[in-house]
C-alpha cells in the first residue's frame, strides 16, 4: 500500500557508522510511494557513497551548498520537504542544529526549513550521556523537533549501551505518523483477527484469522484520513502505521474495547472473527486426560459485538459475513438481522481467499439495497475500495464532511 504516496521526504544523513541504515531507510520511504532526497555532509561521505543513495532515491544527492546549477539548493530543498528527517544524527550535528549552526547544505536546511523535522540521534553512548547532547535533545524537543531513539544494545565501537540509532522500520513510522497523523479528522474503529476463548490455562478456542484483511482496512482507512483505532485480537503481522492499536485476547475483551471506543466513532467495521461461543467454565488447571472417555465442553454464546454498537446513534456500522454458502443471501440477512448499514459478503469455503490468504474476493451490500461485487485482488486493494464506498455513503448520507 502507498502509505506515502505524494509525500516529500528529505533524508539527512550524517557521519555516523548506522549511516549504512540509511540505505535501508530511503529503500523503505521509496516502497510507500513517497519522494525522497538525499543531502549528506562531509564526514557521511564517509561512511556510504553519495551514488548508494542517488541510486536509492532516483535522485541526485545533494552534497553542496552553492552548486553549479545556479539554484541556492538549501532553500529549494527546505521549501521541497513535506518533512526532513536527519538519521543518523550525530551529537555534532544535532548540537548545530540545537544552536542555529548553519554550516554545511544539511544544517542549513534544517535551519530555513518550516516542515516538521524528525532526528535519530545516534552515537557513542559516553557522548549520548553527556550533559551537552542531552541538553541539546532538549533544546530540539521543546522547539518541536521529534526525537526517535536511541536504542541501546552493542555498539560499533565494542561498548553497551544507549546510543544506537533505532532501526530503520522505526524511523519509517515514526515518519509515517508525523506526516498522516495531523491530517486525519473523523473517528472510525475497525476490530481484526481471531479471538481466543480459554478452556484452561494451556488451551483455546480460536480460528484461522490472521488479521491481513481487518489490518488492511484500517491501514487504508488512517490513510484517507481517518483517525483509526484498531482493536486486535492475538495475530502475528505487523501494525498498521498511523493507527491507534488496542490488542484483546477474548471476545469480551473485544467487546469492552469496541463499546468505548465505539461512543465517540463516527463509522465501525467489525471485521473480526469472534468466537459465537466461549467455555461456560475456564479449568483453573490443565484439563488431564482420562482414556477412553470423551470430554465434553460447555459452550455459552458471546456477545454480539457489531450488533451492540449498531444500536449507537450516528454511528455507520459495516460487518462482514464469512459464509462458505449461500454466501449473498446469508449476508443480506446478517445485514438486517443485526441492524447494521453495510455488510461485505466474504466466500470463505477456498483457501485463495478468505481466512488466512493475502487475496480476497466480496461483495459489498448496503442497507439501501445497493451490491457491488469485488472479484479476487489483494486484501490492500480490496480495503480501499471497502474504504472508499464507505467514504461516498457517509458524504452522500450529508452526516460527515470532508471524508
Ligand atoms: O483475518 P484474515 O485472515 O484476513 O481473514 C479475514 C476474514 C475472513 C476473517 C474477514 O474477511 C471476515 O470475513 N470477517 C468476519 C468473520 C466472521 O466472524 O463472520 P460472521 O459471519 O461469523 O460474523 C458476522 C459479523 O458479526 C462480523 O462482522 C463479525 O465481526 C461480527 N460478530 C460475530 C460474532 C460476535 N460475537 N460478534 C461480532 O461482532
Amino acid at each position: 500500500m502507498d502509505i506515502l504516496k505524494d509525500k516529500k521526504v528529505l533524508l539527512g544523513v550524517t557521519g555516523g557508522i548506522a549511516a549504512y541504515k540509511a540505505c535501508e531507510l530511503a529503500r523503505l520511504f521509496r516502497k510507500a510511494g513517497a519522494q525522497v532526497r538525499a543531502v549528506m555532509t562531509p564526514a557521511a561521505c564517509e561512511f556510504v557513497t553519495p551514488l548508494t543513495l542517488s541510486a536509492l532515491t532516483g535522485h541526485e544527492t545533494a552534497l553542496e551548498m552553492f552548486g553549479s546549477s545556479g539554484n541556492i539548493d538549501h532553500i529549494e530543498l527546505a521549501r521541497w520537504a513535506d518533512l526532513l528527517v536527519i538519521a543518523p544524527a550525530t551529537a555534532n550535528t544535532l548540537a548545530k542544529i540545537a544552536h542555529g549552526i548553519a554550516d554545511n547544505l544539511l544544517t542549513s536546511i534544517a535551519l530555513a526549513t518550516t516542515s516538521p523535522k524528525l532526528v535519530a540521534p545516534a552515537m557513542n553512548c559516553a557522548m549520548y550521556a553527556n550533559q551537552a547532547t542531552g541538553e541539546n535533545l532538549r533544546i530540539l524537543e521543546a522547539r518541536g523537533v521529534h526525537i526517535v531513539g536511541p536504542d541501546t544494545g552493542y555498539q560499533a565501537c565494542g561498548e553497551t549501551g544507549a546510543g544506537r540509532m533505532s532501526e530503520p522500520d522505526a524511523i519509517f513510522r515514526r515518519a509515517a505518523e508525523i506526516l498522516l497523523v495531523p491530517q486525519q479528522s473523523h473517528r472510525m474503529v475497525v476490530t481484526a483477527g481471531p479471538t481466543e476463548e480459554m478452556i484452561d490455562p494451556v488451551r483455546c478456542i480460536t480460528n484461522l484469522s490472521s488479521g491481513r484483511m481487518g489490518y488492511a482496512l484500517a491501514q487504508a482507512a488512517a490513510i484517507m484520513g481517518w483517525k483509526v483505532t484498531l482493536i486486535s485480537g492475538p495475530v502475528a503481522i505487523p501494525e498498521p502505521v498511523a493507527v491507534e492499536v488496542v490488542r484483546v485476547r477474548t471476545a469480551a475483551e473485544m467487546m469492552d474495547a469496541a463499546w468505548s471506543a465505539a461512543k465517540s466513532a463516527e463509522c465501525f467495521i467489525g471485521c473480526a472473527a469472534v468466537s459465537d461461543y466461549r467455555p461456560q467454565t475456564v479449568a483453573p488447571q490443565k484439563i488431564k486426560k482420562s482414556s477412553g472417555e470423551n470430554l465434553k465442553l460447555v459452550l455459552t454464546e458471546n456477545p454480539d459485538i457489531v450488533r451492540t454498537v449498531a444500536a449507537l446513534d450516528d454511528l455507520f456500522t459495516v460487518g462482514f459475513a464469512a459464509e462458505t454458502d449461500n454466501v449473498l443471501a446469508y449476508a443480506r440477512e446478517k445485514l438486517k438481522s443485526k441492524g447494521l448499514d453495510m455488510i461485505v459478503a466474504n466466500d470463505v469455503s477456498g483457501s485463495e481467499t478468505g481466512f488466512n490468504s493475502t487475496d480476497n474476493a466480496a461483495t459489498v451490500i448496503v442497507a439501501d439495497g445497493s451490491e457491488v461485487a469485488f472479484d479476487r485482488m489483494s486484501k490492500e486493494l480490496l480495503a480501499q475500495e471497502i474504504i472508499s464506498i464507505i467514504n461516498g455513503r457517509i458524504g452522500a448520507s450529508g452526516s460527515e464532511e470532508g471524508i
